[in-house]
């Protein structure tokens, strides 16, 4: 993607500080919070990731942005979030012309495999740039929030028995290591789980829309 023939430049944000607050009203002007969070956020940017990537025309106007963050679980790609582009200046092709860049930045800098990401209505804008839709991956390092339960015995202070737990311990007819006793605990019937939370009046299964997950590998 040769940018210069365009007159941009991809950036990373920590190598030009100056553009950060531009940057942050770009983005808060699509979703918008905090000032002081989002400043947060860009000024976390980083040679190796997290990564906040501006879009920047000749005369220091920043029309683009893409985040770039770790995945804990897949070392040979990233996760592309917070992508987005001036709404004044959507539909002439930008949106196509920062992904190609971050995606050739992935490439030649962080020598990554690929990009994954989420979207709930832009999916056919990032199949147009030859993604496609994945199972869900892990974004936050160490908590699931998507596909696999988290089953940590390691910790005796934090863990909380599941109900398959409770079930298993229940056919042992010891309780613990030091001793041989059954335990009252694991003899008595267990509890029906709890029930689902209320939904919102306005919602309803079929219309709640879930985000799309994508990967493109390079
Ligand atoms: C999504 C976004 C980045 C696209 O940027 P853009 O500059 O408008 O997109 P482009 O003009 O480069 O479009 C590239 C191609 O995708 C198509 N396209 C763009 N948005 C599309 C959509 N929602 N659905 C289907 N196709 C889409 C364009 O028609 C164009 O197709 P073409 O090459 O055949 O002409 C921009 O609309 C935006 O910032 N949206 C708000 C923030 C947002 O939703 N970000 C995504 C979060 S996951």
């Amino acid at each position: 993607m040769d940018l210069t023939a365009n007159g941009l430049e991809l950036v990373p944000i920590h190598k030009r500080p100056e553009l950060i607050s531009q940057c942050c009203d770009m983005i808060n002007e699509e979703w918008p919070r905090s000032e002081t969070y989002r400043l947060k956020t860009l000024e976390s940017s980083c040679d190796n990731l997290p990564t906040s990537l501006a879009l920047v025309q000749e005369n220091n106007l920043v029309v683009g942005h893409c985040k770039l963050t770790k995945l804990p679980r897949i070392s040979e790609a990233c996760y592309a979030e917070v992508v987005v582009i001036d709404n004044k200046l959507r539909g002439k092709g930008l949106g196509r012309i920062l992904m190609l860049a971050v995606e050739d930045f992935c490439k030649t800098v962080l020598q990554l495999k690929g990009i994954f990401l989420s979207t709930k209505g832009q999916e056919g804008f990032y199949e147009k740039l030859g993604y496609e839709r994945c199972p869900p991956v892990t974004i936050y390092g160490g908590f699931e929030a998507f596909n696999e339960p988290i089953k940590s015995k390691s910790s005796t202070a934090s863990f909380v028995p599941s109900r398959t737990d409770l079930l298993e311990a229940s056919t042992s007819s010891v309780c613990c290591n030091n001793c041989s006793r059954s335990s009252n605990l694991f003899n008595m019937p267990l509890a029906p789980p709890p029930p689902p939370p209320p939904m919102h009046p306005t919602q309803n299964k079929t219309a709640t829309p879930t985000k799309t997950f994508m990967k493109k590998m390079f």
